[in-house]
């Protein structure tokens, strides 16, 4: 059980689409002015149905603009005392571009800023082709803070837009950009490794990532745009690997989700001890609309566990 409240859950898991009381509100909205239509262009009646029009269109703005909040406990059995309940706000594919608003992107950014994270992750894909949205996106991302810090991976798309400019925006931004490197915190004596790796398709470096830091960390935190690198991982020895990448597929329908399990993953994975969280990311590429895939904030908590690792749900 989190001790961190979780936002009301979505009353319908096609992202955007209003609740059945939703419908009921606005047809009785709707329909009674027409039962008298004189009154509605009474100033009195525009007095009255006006804040209500804008509510409603506010409410759904909001619900729109709004990611589904995974929250989430990660078990592992060596976890030092130190670093239980160290709480980590994952965020990866804002696609921040066409398809996407200012309002909604700070409306990101505020919803992880509430969870008070000690450290902030982004995997990649700032933007998805054009070079123009680099500084806007760079200077919104920018103004998250956390105890332990902010770092992000470039994804493949950031590369295509321009990995020089983006890590040159980022970096200004104070956002730890993590280009086949690591750095270290001390959480209460105890030693975090933070490392990252460029994406898949370009020229990553595990082996430069972790150096021979690996042995001298008392926890490690991989950022991985590509899910792909979970074997690697695993093989080095890396406790929690953060990626994206896959959008869960984005346009997800319901008779195809076990082919989508396969094919763009999302959640959580676990190799030998290394345990990964895929996030279904925030933003959109292709088209630019999500379907059975609502976009994703995942706030993750490490603890020790209680059960053998295989067996978290
Ligand atoms: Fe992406």
């Amino acid at each position: 059980m989190s001790r961190y409240p979780a936002l009301p859950p979505r009353s319908r898991e096609f992202w955007g689409l209003p609740s059945p009381a939703d419908v009921k509100m606005d047809l009785s909205f709707s329909f009674s002015p027409f039962m008298n239509m004189q009154s509605l262009f009474h100033p009195q009646s525009r007095r009255r149905y006006l804040p209500r029009a804008h509510r409603w269109v506010h409410a759904h703005r909001r619900r729109i603009a709004d990611p589904q909040i995974t929250h989430r406990e990660l078990e592992f059995p060596a976890l030092p005392r130190e670093l239980a309940g160290l709480r980590i706000a994952h965020l990866s594919d804002l696609h921040y571009g066409l398809y996407d608003t200012p309002h909604r992107l700070q409306r990101v950014l505020a919803l992880t800023q509430d969870f008070e994270a000690d450290l902030i992750a982004i995997t990649g894909d700032f933007v998805t082709l054009s070079p123009q949205f680099i500084a806007p996106v760079s200077a919104m991302v920018g103004r998250l803070r956390a105890r332990l810090g902010v770092f992000a991976v470039l994804g493949n798309h950031d590369f295509r837009a321009g990995a020089e400019p983006l890590t040159a925006e980022l970096e200004a931004h104070g956002i730890g950009v993590l280009r086949n490197r690591a750095v270290w915190r001390q959480v209460a004596g105890r030693r975090l490794l933070i490392a990252g790796i460029d994406d898949r398709r370009q020229r990553p470096s595990l082996r430069r990532a972790l150096g021979a830091n690996l042995g001298h960390a008392d926890f490690t935190l991989l950022l991985a745009h590509n899910p792909l690198t979970l074997p690697d991982a695993a093989r080095a020895g890396v406790d929690l690997v953060l990626s994206g990448h896959t959008h869960g597929g984005q346009v997800r329908p319901r008779f195809a989700r076990q082919l989508y399990h396969r094919w763009a993953p999302d959640g959580w994975r676990q190799m030998q001890a290394t345990q990964m969280y895929i996030s279904r990311g925030l933003g959109q590429v292709i088209v630019p609309f999500r379907w059975g895939c609502p976009p994703e904030l995942a706030l993750l908590t490490l603890q020790p566990a209680a059960q053998p690792p295989g067996s978290v749900a």
